[in-house]
């Protein structure tokens, strides 16, 4: 009673002199706190005190969000042991013990105070930590008890999820069991040890959800997680302390993160003020691959593919006939056995959430390639991967035996290696035989080249057979025959693979009409371009331009399937890029931290290997006219496939230019000559080509480049930047720092070249290939189009009349080139 009286004059005393502080946070040991009273944080955002949950009577001395209208209990003292009446009184004993009794007698709970303190008191932190510590002492490191350190089944801001190894305390979160019930139920959630540590969810002994291993940057399984607009986090592991923690960024946007028992789930919850009420963030597990280790052994589990369940690469079904009836508890096995004497090797698998972690093994200092030697070496070793991806890729994880629960990311994730067969490893091409290849396609390229010139003359229709066949075997994976009859695909199929063409499925809005993605019956995802009505084009022209196009196959060209008519309405259906474009990764500021220079560079020459294969397919030669960072796609490694092609026009193999009265194309990437007069050639190709290298480079647009007190485009900014003889300047810091220096250089020296005034200047698409690869001497570039002009169309900015690009002074500086 006496004590009822004084926190009531406590009360009284405050909120006559301060409207905010209503409460106080703090008992000492001749105090305590009754069934009915509360103690409230400094800042007011949490609550101490007796509550019932649900539909239940039962009282529990719980920790609750004060400023929310529902009461959401974040911590409970007595879970498992209910008082049934309100004669609950919580008291601190002068030696720091905490004691909640019943009746005045019983102690349904107590800490654990081992040490005696001299002047305990007993806070309620704004941070919803309650504590007990020396009335002097207010440092968070010499608390005697903390109510932090022991869990329920929220975790907030600031608390640590995991183990102390100095003192064996394991923090870890237990779901209530219900609604009405706070005792501890089976789903649990803490950091596990074995090997590699991370984070676990389990439901009894099941595991049920793995985070995968820390990179350094995020958890390999949420990738997505790791630029998210609410809460930083960060996973410490050295000798002293392993755990898991978060922070609120602005700390006036709440967030918790609770185990639901019912659900099975992890959620995250952060609070909207608007509507005052928690909004639902994040779950876990979310999809079907991130229940653990539905695959089986060896299996990648794939939310994109159908079934989602699939052996690693160079695997397959242990037994087939389970596996084709979607049993997939079998697992995969190596394609071609493993010869661990004779030597075997690794190939890498991008992307993915790292297995689970018992038979692994950890060494935080090793580098790469020490750990892709020991995993050789020791023939029960089936992976590895690097660990911290933030301090260049230091440290080792290995796996022994099967490796299971792998989910494979489409956008982030892990890089893993796997063990395979010596063989097997050799498809993967090394560095070195890339630039064989990409030094074999030019040759071979020019070689096709100057046939196609020697037999023009002679015969059209025999030229064009073998020069598609050599293009054909030029370029690896092509499997396409030329007699490949067109695929016209019925409205009825497409009309269901797009979900009838739903919002949903909008990919979105190119030049010639929307694009949606599409499931075909098989599985098989497409992308299907509706084409605007007005192209006016006839059936039959249609139908053949189709054939045309279906013909061009290159590796860095989207693949065209097929074709739709119904009515007088004209589809195309290509395949689908998981990916996106190039713009998605290149301009957005932590996507484009994907994309490091090395994957930059194989994009660069990928694009213009697929456009020189455009500009001299002798057969087709096709002008793109609309190339832009946005008609580059990206496949699940990152090739780059050129879209959009053969769209505005196709020509016979003698037109090198013409002239149009309809320009197509994007301001930002046309050349002068084709803005202003609509002439157009192979060589204002080449000029869009120079832009989106630039854009690649420095990560900005050409158009809406902005940059302080300077007027002027990109374009205008790099030459500038190479006459005052600093050209890296114009590149993406993070390229500059962790790039190839004389390949950056020379990557912007041959963008110069691209986009010069005059079209005669600019380099072929032939001559940028071998430029890319080699280490002559370059040009010097001269003044870029559109220099110095604010409006890029006004008549006096650009000259582009006299234009020369023919067919000859193309092979001349091809020939100059080597
Ligand atoms: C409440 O619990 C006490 C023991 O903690 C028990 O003796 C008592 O009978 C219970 N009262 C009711 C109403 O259940
Ligand atoms: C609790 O015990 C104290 C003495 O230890 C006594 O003064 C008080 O009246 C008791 N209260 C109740 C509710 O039994
Ligand atoms: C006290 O210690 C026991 C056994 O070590 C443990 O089960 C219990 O959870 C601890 N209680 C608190 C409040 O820390
Ligand atoms: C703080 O410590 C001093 C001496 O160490 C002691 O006299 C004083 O009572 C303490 N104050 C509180 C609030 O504990
Ligand atoms: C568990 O999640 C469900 C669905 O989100 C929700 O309705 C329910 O209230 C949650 N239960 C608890 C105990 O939070
Ligand atoms: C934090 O969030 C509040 C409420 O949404 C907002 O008004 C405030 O500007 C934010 N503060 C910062 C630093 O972003
Ligand atoms: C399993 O499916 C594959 C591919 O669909 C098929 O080639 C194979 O014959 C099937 N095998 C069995 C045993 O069903
Ligand atoms: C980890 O690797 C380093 C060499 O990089 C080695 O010196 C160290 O002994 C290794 N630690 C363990 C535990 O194997
Ligand atoms: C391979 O690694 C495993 C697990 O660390 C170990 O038990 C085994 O002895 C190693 N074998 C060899 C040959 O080093």
């Amino acid at each position: 009673m006496e004590m009822g009286f004084y926190f009531y004059c406590a009360c009284c005393f405050f909120i006559i002199f301060s409207k905010e502080t209503a409460a106080i946070d703090t008992i000492s040991p001749s105090d305590s706190l009754t069934d009915g009273m509360t103690l409230v944080s400094n800042d007011g955002s949490f609550a101490l005190g007796f509550f019932s949950p649900g539909t239940s009577n039962n009282r529990y001395l719980g920790i609750w969000y004060n400023n929310t209208p529902m009461q959401n209990v974040v911590w409970v003292a007595n879970r498992a042991n209910p008082i049934n009446d309100s004669t609950g009184l919580l008291k601190i004993e002068s030696s720091g013990k905490l004691v909640l009794q019943v009746q005045n007698t019983t102690a349904v709970w107590s800490t654990n105070m081992t040490a005696s303190v001299e002047n305990p008191v007993l806070q309620l932190l704004d941070s919803g930590n309650l504590v007990v510590r020396d009335g002097n002492d207010s440092n968070p490191e010499n608390y005697y008890w903390q109510s932090f350190d022991y869990p329920s089944d929220t975790m907030l801001p600031g608390m640590k999820i995991g183990i102390d190894l100095r003192t064996g305390l394991h923090r870890r979160l237990a779901a209530w069991k219900n609604w009405d019930d706070p005792s501890p139920g089976d789903l649990t959630y803490g950091v596990e040890l074995e090997g590699n540590p991370e984070m676990v969810l389990r439901k009894g002994v099941e595991k049920y959800y793995r985070s995968g291993l820390w990179n350094g940057d995020g958890f390999s399984g949420t990738p997505n997680l790791r630029s998210n607009p609410i809460f930083d986090y960060d996973f410490i592991w050295n000798e002293n302390e392993v755990y898991y923690i978060y922070f609120l960024k602005n700390k006036s946007v709440m967030s918790r993160f609770v185990l639901n028992q019912t659900e099975s789930v992890r959620q995250r919850y952060t609070w909207n003020p608007e509507t005052q009420t928690w909004k639902l963030f994040s779950i876990m597990p979310s999809d079907y691959c991130d229940r653990s280790g539905l695959c089986g052994p060896n299996g990648n589990c794939d939310n994109n593919k159908l079934p989602a369940c699939q052996c690693l690469t160079r695997f397959r079904p242990k037994l087939l006939e389970r596996w084709n009836s979607s049993d997939w508890s079998d697992g995969c096995i190596h394609s071609k056995p493993l010869n661990c004497q004779s030597g075997d090797g690794f190939i890498k698998i991008a992307k993915v959430k790292t297995p689970d972690t018992p038979n692994s093994w950890v060494n935080k200092t090793m580098n790469l390639k020490e750990c892709r030697d020991k995993c050789l070496r020791n023939c029960s070793c089936m992976a590895f991967t690097n660990l911290d991806v933030t301090r260049g890729g230091s440290g080792c994880a290995m796996w022994f035996g099967d490796l299971i629960d792998i989910k494979q990311f489409q956008s982030d994730g892990q890089d893993l290696y796997i063990r395979v067969s010596a063989s097997e490893a050799e498809l993967k091409k090394n560095a070195k035989m890339k630039l064989g290849i990409i030094l074999g396609t030019v040759i071979a390229a020019l070689l096709v080249f100057v046939l196609g010139i020697c037999y023009i003359r002679r015969s059209r229709r025999k030229l064009k057979d073998k020069v598609e066949d050599k293009n054909v075997n030029d370029n690896e994976n092509e499997d396409e025959n030329e007699d490949m009859e067109l695929a016209v695909f019925a409205f009825g199929t497409i009309a269901q693979a797009t979900d009838t063409f739903s919002f949903n499925n909008k990919l979105g809005e190119g030049g010639f009409g929307p694009v949606y993605k599409g499931t075909l019956a098989n599985g098989q995802e497409i992308a299907v371009k509706r084409l605007s009505r007005s192209s006016g084009q006839g059936l039959n022209e249609f139908k053949n331009e189709v054939k045309l196009i279906v013909k061009l196959q290159h590796r860095n060209l989207v693949r065209l399937l097929g074709c739709c008519i119904h009515g007088d309405e004209r589809m195309l259906v290509y395949e689908y890029m998981p990916n996106r474009s190039l713009d998605s990764f290149i301009f957005d500021q932590m996507r484009s931290k994907v994309l490091t220079w090395s994957k930059r560079f194989q994009i660069i020459c990928g694009i213009a290997r697929g456009l020189l294969y455009l500009h001299q397919d002798s057969r087709l030669r096709i002008i793109h006219r609309d190339l832009k960072a946005s008609n580059v796609l990206l496949d699940t490694q990152m090739n780059p496939k050129i879209s959009d092609f053969g769209m505005a026009r196709t020509f016979g193999g003698e037109q090198t230019e013409a002239n149009t009265n309809r320009v197509v194309g994007t301001y930002g990437y046309m050349a002068p000559e084709y803005a202003t007069d609509g002439m157009f050639s192979v060589k204002s190709d080449v000029f869009s080509f120079g832009i989106v290298l630039l854009e690649i480079i420095s990560g900005k647009k050409n158009r809406g480049f902005y940059h302080a007190n300077q007027s002027g485009n990109l374009v205008e900014h790099a030459w500038r930047l190479w006459e005052e003889g600093k050209p890296l300047d114009v590149a993406d810091d993070f390229l500059v720092e962790t790039g190839d220096l004389s390949e950056l250089l020379r990557c912007i020296h041959i963008s110069l070249l691209c986009v010069q005034q005059h079209p005669e200047e600019r380099p072929s698409m032939s001559s940028v290939v071998v430029m890319l690869v080699s280490h002559n001497e370059l040009p010097s570039p001269k003044q870029p189009g559109f220099l110095f002009c604010n409006k890029p169309f006004e008549a006096d900015c650009s000259s582009g009349n006299d234009r020369s690009s023919s067919r000859n002074e193309i092979s001349i500086s091809l020939l100059e080139a080597r």
